[in-house]
């Protein structure tokens, strides 16, 4: 059994400890917005935070998890109102969409250690992959987010 916190909420799961942590957030847990891509932790879209840092799920056992306080896309804010959340809708970033929590959940990662990131801090931090191409309003949306709200906690 491994017991952790998600979205404050605490919870025991019974799987295998190697299991992935993103196969027990989706499929045990029920929470469908961190989405699964590559399963080789390439391309960001299973990123979630684990105490606070961004992790991607998809290769990361459960295991690692004992202990630990996670938060998920579900759990950034209850009303859509993080800074990256409401930067993330006025530059329209999104196009599918698939990519997206993974994206909010790397960059809100990163504003919380580095509150006005320049180009360089993206580019060497978010390692996302968006299929769309969508980096160019990525980019646009951290810098607003960023302006919002220099310095506030995730
Ligand atoms: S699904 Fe985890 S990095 Fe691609
Ligand atoms: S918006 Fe489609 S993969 Fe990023």
């Amino acid at each position: 059994m491994t017991t952790f916190t998600i979205n404050g909420q605490k919870v025991s799961v019974t799987v295998e400890d190697d299991t992935p942590l993103l196969w027990v957030i989706r499929d045990t847990l029920g929470l469908t917005g961190t989405k699964y891509g590559c399963g080789i932790a390439e391309c960001g879209a299973c990123t979630v935070h684990l105490d606070g840092a961004a992790v991607r799920s998809c290769a990361t056992p459960v295991s690692a998890a004992e202990g630990t306080d996670i938060t998920t896309i579900e759990g950034l804010s209850t009303d859509a109102s993080h800074p990256v959340q409401r930067a993330w809708v006025i530059e329209q970033v999104p196009q599918c969409g698939y990519c997206q929590s993974g994206m909010i959940m790397a960059v809100s990662a990163l504003l919380k250690d580095t509150p006005v990131p320049s180009d360089e801090d993206v580019d060497a931090s978010i390692t996302n992959i968006c299929r769309c191409g969508t980096y160019p309003r990525i980019r646009r949306a951290i810098h607003t987010a960023a302006q919002m709200s220099p310095g506030e906690d995730t």
